[in-house]
């Protein structure tokens, strides 16, 4: 290699890193000024404008910016953008707007928004909500947010309006949202509505609501770790959801809003359109969980617990006629055949049947009547 060669590839070194440097866009560049009083609305107008004409990255950052209207961006055709911080500590975003918005980001093109990144920064002030959607409300699951990332953020909106919520996401897929997000007494912290596979982990609490499922599908997403705390509900699941098959992993989900009517640690309202909304081994509180309806859920938690030694029926049939209670807090699966069974009654109501699956419920009560026993297996499920 000769000293040319050498002095080529440095300066072709340079030169990309040039390159790769004027692909940021400073928010610094676009006439903010982060000093907590001045109005930096044009400012991050000409920031994500910039940004998405130009396909590029933007970094806002460490400092206080006020932001006094509601915005909004169409990222619809532009994938890739990355929208950073230099941390929720550090970078604050305070948007003061009386409209429903504070900020909307959209993908109105009727197609998706993919590959997005946003991350390391605080946005906090009150808007009548949502403080920032993802997606527009309405536009169905069609113009959606695909494979998108949140990450490092800190989301507070201290409206206190009833209808108002703190994140909202209308139409989300594939994507890994990790936020905290903290809303007051009458708001909801997180709505979703067609969100699908995606992965959810944080906080998402101070609020009426915790994580609202409603409008259209939100299914096949999992939430893990999440932490809900001070809230009435932690899950609600409107009967416009259609909500089903999301899993609960782990996390807490702990209704202690003081002052509140209704403390309900799910309140599910769905149809039986898919159900199979599952909880593994959740903490919950105070004291035992209320669930205000239950039609789409199920625990996981208790699933393998021994039966007590006093429930002696496993293997054996209980005496026909004599009244059975699923003592354990989990289901119980009954399964009879053979024999001369003539009929059960599952909490007072007469089934008339020879033999098959029954599942109870806890504190279901149930009462096999035979004139020759069955073969019996009666098992946690
Ligand atoms: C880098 O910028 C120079 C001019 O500023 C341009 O000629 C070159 O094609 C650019 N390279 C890349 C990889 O974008
Ligand atoms: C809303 O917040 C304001 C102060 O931020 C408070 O005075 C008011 O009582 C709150 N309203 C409700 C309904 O919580
Ligand atoms: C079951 O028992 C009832 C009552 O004794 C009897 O009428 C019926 O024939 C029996 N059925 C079978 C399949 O043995
Ligand atoms: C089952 O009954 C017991 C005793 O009445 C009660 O303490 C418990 O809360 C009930 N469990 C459920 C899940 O309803």
């Amino acid at each position: 290699m000769n000293f040319l060669t050498i002095l080529i590839i440095i300066f072709a070194a340079f030169h990309t890193g040039a390159n790769e440097t004027s692909k940021i866009v400073n928010i610094l560049d676009c006439g903010a000024l982060p000093d907590g009083h001045t109005d930096n609305t044009k400012a991050f107008s000409v920031f994500f404008d910039t940004i998405i004409a130009g396909r590029r990255k933007g970094y806002i950052p460490a400092g206080h910016y006020l932001v006094t209207s509601t915005l909004e961006w169409d990222l619809s055709l532009v994938p890739g953008l990355i929208i950073e911080g230099d941390g929720p500590a550090s970078t604050k975003i305070e948007i003061i707007s009386s409209s429903n918005h504070g900020w909307l980001f959209t993908s109105d093109k009727n197609t998706a928004a993919f590959y997005w990144t946003f991350r390391d920064m605080a946005v906090f002030g009150k808007s009548k909500g949502p403080l920032i959607s993802f997606g527009r409300k309405g536009s169905g699951c069609t113009s959606a947010f695909n494979t998108f990332w949140l990450n490092g953020l800190v989301i507070n909106n201290y409206d206190n309006s009833s209808t108002s919520t703190v994140v909202e996401m209308n139409g989300v897929y594939n994507s890994i949202i990790s936020a905290s997000v903290n809303g007051n007494d009458l708001n909801d912290a997180l709505r979703l509505t067609c969100a699908q596979f995606n992965q959810f982990t944080g906080s998402y609490s101070n609020a009426h609501v915790g994580i609202r499922m409603l409008g259209s599908y939100t299914f096949a997403n999992v939430f893990s770790a999440i932490d809900i705390e001070v809230v009435d509900i932690a899950i609600q699941i409107d009967d416009t959801a259609i909500g089903g098959s999301n899993s609960f992993v782990g996390g807490t989900f702990i209704t202690n809003n003081e002052g509140s009517a209704q403390k309900c640690f799910v309140k599910d309202e769905s149809s039986t359109r898919m159900g199979h909304n599952t909880f593994i081994n959740p903490v919950v509180g105070p004291g035992r969980p209320v669930y205000c309806g239950s039609r789409s859920i199920e625990f996981i938690s208790t699933r393998g617990v021994e039966l007590p030694a006093s429930f002696s029926y496993t293997d054996v049939p209980p005496p026909s006629g004599k009244l059975l209670i699923n003592p354990i807090p989990s289901k119980l699966q009954i399964m009879f055949g053979g024999g001369n069974v003539t009929g059960v009654t599952i909490n007072g109501k007469e089934f008339p049947t020879s033999g098959g699956q029954w599942i109870l419920q806890p504190n279901d009560s149930f009462i096999i009547y035979y004139v020759v026993a069955p073969i019996w297996s009666c098992r946690p499920f």
